[in-house]
């Protein structure tokens, strides 16, 4: 886990994934240094990972007021219930759907959940926290929010893209990878983590990204891309241009077995 500060209001905790034959994909939650503080989404739940430990380097979890689970996928729920056993006053902010995806495999305790929609606002002391749909999407639990205060968007997976190498997945900053290498890699994650872009009506899904063009962030965190600070013109053009992107089919068996036999063997140290 690496750790980086966006300005004053938000803390990342950067993690990863490497993807064989695409690079490596960040998978980040953040802090929000609120005056009630928000952790947003809570890591991979692989079994050597202790999100509230890495977390506690950054905030003492007792102080954490809202866990918002930008949605319940599980590259975002590990640290779910150790967090709110570690966060007495905690709740999680989610939708119905997402409470109900939970409840597939453990459900939230409901009196710790707080139900919020997109275009609803939650209050957390000393800014207001707005609920919104973004672009893109794979989950439709989905509900990232723009702060405020701090003018940060946090738009759950959507800006997504693996990275070439395991440095810049872990970056503290988008602008350290080359351009072309954050856009084919946005409009390549595009492809696999909402492949249904290239089946909409253009001037519908249009009309999703002109929330974002009126919202102007500072800042666009992404839980699958370094933070992106002052990107704001480059990703909506992204945006615009992903459902022209070529569609992503995977690697079939045959394929997948020559990409792990082109892998250096793993020899038992000596
Ligand atoms: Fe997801
Ligand atoms: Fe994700």
């Amino acid at each position: 886990m690496r750790f980086h500060r966006i300005g004053r209001d938000v803390s990342v905790l950067n993690d990863q994934l490497p993807v064989p034959g695409v690079g490596f994909l960040a998978v980040n939650a953040f802090v929000l240094h609120a005056a009630e503080p928000v952790v947003v989404d809570t890591g991979l739940g692989l079994p050597d990972r202790n999100f509230v430990e890495s977390l506690g380097s950054i905030v003492d979890p007792k102080d954490v007021r809202w866990i918002w689970l930008t949605h319940p996928d599980r590259d975002h729920t590990g640290g779910i219930f150790a967090l709110l056993d570690a966060a007495p006053h905690a709740r999680i902010v989610t939708t119905f759907v997402g409470a109900g995806i939970m409840s597939t495999e453990r459900p939230l305790p409901l009196d710790r959940v707080y139900l919020l929609n997109p275009g609803q606002s939650l209050d957390v002391g000393d800014r207001k926290l707005t609920g919104f749909r973004p672009p893109l999407f794979d989950n439709p639990a989905t509900v990232g929010f723009y702060d405020d205060r701090s003018g940060v968007c946090f738009s759950s997976d959507c800006f997504g893209s693996p990275m070439p190498t395991s440095d810049l997945a872990g970056a503290p900053d988008v602008r350290e990878a080359p351009d072309d290498a954050v856009r084919n890699g946005q409009l390549l994650w595009a492809a696999i983590d909402s492949p249904w872009v290239h089946n909409v009506d253009r001037a519908k899904y249009l009309e999703t990204v002109k929330p974002l063009r009126s919202m102007a962030p500072t800042a666009f965190l992404s839980t699958h891309l370094p933070p992106a600070v002052g990107q704001h013109t480059e990703f909506l053009d992204m945006l615009a241009a992903a459902p022209e992107a070529d569609p992503f089919v995977g690697p079939d068996q045959r394929a997948m077995e020559e990409l792990l036999a082109s892998f250096e063997p793993v020899t038992a140290a000596s």
